[in-house]
C-alpha cells in the first residue's frame, strides 16, 4: 500500500487535538495539506482549530507570516465532531491519551471507518506501536509518527517501523514527514523509540557521578555547559521537564532493555519523585528555584583564588595541551620530581589515586586535570584521599590565572566530562549497532530533538574514538560495573582507527 503523499487534495486526519495534536495539525496545514482534527471532547477540535488560529494570528502580527499564509492555514484545517468524518482521510495520526487501552480501542474504531489503504500512525513517547497494532486486521498500515513539543519549532519527527510495518507505509510518513517541513528519521519500536532512549546516557550518568559523591549537580551541569558546549546540563534538563516525566520514562526504559546497567535509574532521583520536588514547575528540584523562577546555583566554582599559585609544577611536557595551559600562566614546569611542587597530570579513564599509584609519583601532591574540550572557559581537577589541601590549591590558583574557572571534584575515574561524554557516545554507537536507527539519523535525531551541540558519534569521534574507548575501558576496570562496557560498535572503530560515524 502507498498513499502519493504529494498530491495536493491529501487529507490527514489528527485524533486527538491536545497539546501535540494541534500542533501535528497545523504543520500539516501549514504544509498545505487538509487536516481533519477530531477529539472526544464535545468542542475540543474546534477549540483547537481556534488556538491554532491564534497563535498564527500573532505571527501575522509580528510579520512572521502574511494574511495569505494565514488563510490557506486555516482553509486547510477542518473540524469534525465525529470519528466518521475522517473516512476519506488517507493518512490518519493520533495523539490521544498515552494509555494503551485507549488508544486499541480507537485504532480499532478508526479500522472500521477508513478505508483499507489508509495509513494509521500514533504519536505515543513510550508505548510499542507494535502492541497498538496487535488486535487490527491489517497492521502493515500502522506506524509510530512521533513529534517533538512544541511540534511546530522541533523539526525531528520519528518514524517508527513495527513488526509488521511495510516499507512503503514508512516511505510515505518520511515523505508526510517532509512535506510537513519535519525532518524524518526511521527507528526501530524500541523502547523510548531514539531520543528518549539516547537521553537516558546524560541523566544516568549525571545521577551515577552525583550517587557516588563525585560532584553536584551544579558542577556536573556547569562542566557539561562550559567544556562539552551543552546548552543544559542533566540536572537542569530534569528539573525542566519535571521528574515526575522523566522518573517514570526512566524506569520503562531500564525495564523495558530487561535491566541493561547502562540505563539504571537512580534512587536519588526516585527520591525526589516521591517527594514531590519536580523541578521548576513545584519550585524545586535538584535546584532550588526562587519566587520569580530563577534558578538557586550553589555554583561549581572552586575558591582557590585567595591560595598562592604553584610557581614550579612537575608535569609530563609531552602533553601539549597541559603545556599550553600552564604556559599560560607562567609557571615553571619540570619533568622531574622535587619533592615539594605539584604533580599535575591528566589521566584518560583513570582516577587520581591509580594514575598517581601506576606512575610511582606522591598521591599527596598529585593533581589529575581534565583536558576533555573547551579548557579555556573550565578546568576540572581532582586529589587523591590524601591529597594536600594546599598543594592542590596551589594547582587550582595557578590553573586558574588562564581566566578558566577551576571546579574541585571528589577523586573519579574518568572526571566529569569523560565520563559524561564517553557514556553518551557509547549508547549512540550501540543504538546505532542493534539498528535502532542508522548511524546518520541517530547522529541527527539527537542534535534535533535535544540540542545537543553533536550527536553521540560525533561526540565520540570529538573526545577521539581510542579515547572514548580507553575512558570506557578504564571505568569498567575500575569500577568493575558492566554498565561502562563499550560498544563493540565503538570498539571495532576504535581498533581501526575508524570514525565512529562510519555505518557497517
Ligand atoms: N506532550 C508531549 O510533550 C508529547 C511529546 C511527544 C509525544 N506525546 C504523546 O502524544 C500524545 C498526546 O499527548 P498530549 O500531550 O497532546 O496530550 P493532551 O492531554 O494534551 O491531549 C490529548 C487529547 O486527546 C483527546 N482524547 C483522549 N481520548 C480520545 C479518543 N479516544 N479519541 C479522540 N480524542 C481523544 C483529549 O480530549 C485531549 O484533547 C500522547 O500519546 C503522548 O505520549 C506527547
Amino acid at each position: 500500500m502507498s498513499v502519493d503523499v504529494s498530491r495536493p487534495n491529501l487529507a490527514v486526519g489528527v485524533v486527538g487535538t491536545g497539546a501535540m495534536g494541534r500542533g501535528i495539525a497545523q504543520v500539516t496545514a501549514q504544509g498545505g495539506m487538509k487536516a481533519i482534527m477530531f477529539d472526544a471532547a464535545p468542542g475540543g477540535a474546534a477549540k483547537a482549530k481556534a488556538a491554532i488560529l491564534d497563535t498564527l494570528k500573532g505571527l501575522v502580527a509580528k510579520g512572521r507570516l502574511t494574511d495569505a499564509d494565514l488563510a490557506k492555514t486555516d482553509a486547510n484545517l477542518l473540524v469534525t465532531e465525529k470519528i466518521d468524518g475522517l473516512k476519506d482521510c488517507q493518512i490518519v495520526v493520533e495523539a490521544v491519551f498515552e494509555n494503551l487501552e485507549v488508544k486499541q480501542k480507537l485504532f480499532g474504531e478508526l479500522e472500521a471507518v477508513v478505508s483499507p489503504d489508509t495509513i494509521l500512525a500514533s504519536n505515543t513517547s513510550s508505548i510499542r506501536i507494535a502492541s497498538i497494532a496487535r488486535s487490527l486486521k491489517k497492521r502493515d498500515r500502522v506506524c509510530g509518527m512521533h513529534y517533538f513539543n512544541p511540534v511546530p519549532l522541533m523539526k525531528l519527527v520519528e518514524v517508527i517501523r513495527a513488526a509488521d510495518t511495510s516499507q512503503a507505509t514508512v516511505d510515505t510518513m518520511v515523505a508526510l514527514g517532509k512535506r510537513q517541513t519535519r525532518v524524518p528519521v526511521v527507528v526501530g519500536d524500541t523502547p523510548g523509540f531514539l531520543v528518549n532512549l539516547g537521553g537516558t546516557a546524560i541523566g544516568t550518568e549525571g545521577l551515577r557521578i552525583y550517587q557516588e559523591g563525585r560532584a553536584t549537580p551544579s558542577q556536573v551541569d556547569a562542566v557539561m555547559r562550559d567544556t562539552c558546549g551543552f546548552r543544559m546540563g542533566p540536572f537542569e534538563l530534569m528539573d525542566l521537564t519535571g521528574i515526575d516525566v522523566n522518573f517514570p520514562a526512566r524506569k520503562i526504559i531500564y525495564e523495558g532493555f530487561f535491566h541493561d546497567r547502562r540505563m539504571t535509574p537512580s534512587p536519588y532521583h526516585e527520591g525526589l519523585y516521591h517527594a514531590g520536588r519536580l523541578g521548576r514547575k513545584t519550585g524545586g528540584g535538584w535546584y532550588g528555584y526562587d519566587e520569580k523562577g530563577g534558578k538557586v546555583d550553589p555554583g561549581a566554582d572552586h575558591a582557590s583564588k585567595a591560595a598562592p599559585a604553584a610557581s614550579v609544577v612537575i608535569m609530563d611536557s609531552h602533553n601539549q595541551k597541559l603545556v599550553g595551559l600552564v604556559n599560560a600562566d607562567g609557571a615553571k614546569m619540570l619533568g622531574a620530581d622535587d619533592g615539594k611542587s605539584p604533580i599535575l597530570v591528566a589521566p584518560v579513564g583513570k582516577d587520581c589515586t591509580t594514575t598517581a599509584v601506576e606512575l610511582g609519583l606522591d598521591p599527596r601532591r598529585t593533581v589529575a586535570v581534565d583536558l576533555t574540550g573547551d579548557t579555556a572557559k573550565r578546568v576540572t581537577i581532582m586529589t587523591a584521599p590524601n591529597g594536600d589541601p594546599a598543594v592542590r590549591d596551589a594547582a587550582a590558583a595557578l590553573l586558574g590565572r588562564s581566566g578558566a574557572k577551576v571546579t574541585l571534584i571528589k577523586d573519579s575515574p574518568g572526571f566529569i566530562a569523560q565520563r559524561m561524554c564517553a557514556m553518551i557516545a557509547n549508547l549512540g554507537c550501540e543504538m546505532a549497532m542493534i539498528g535502532i536507527a542508522s548511524a546518520a539519523d541517530v547522529d541527527t535525531a539527537m542534535t534535533l530533538g535535544l540540542n545537543y551541540p553533536r550527536g553521540p558519534l560525533a561526540l565520540a569521534d570529538w573526545l577521539g574514538v581510542k579515547t572514548c574507548h580507553e575512558i570506557l575501558t578504564e571505568m569498567q576496570d575500575i569500577t568493575g560495573d558492566d554498565r561502562y562496557r563499550p560498544s563493540q560498535w565503538l570498539r571495532r572503530r576504535a581498533q581501526l582507527g575508524l570514525s565512529a560515524t562510519l555505518p557497517e
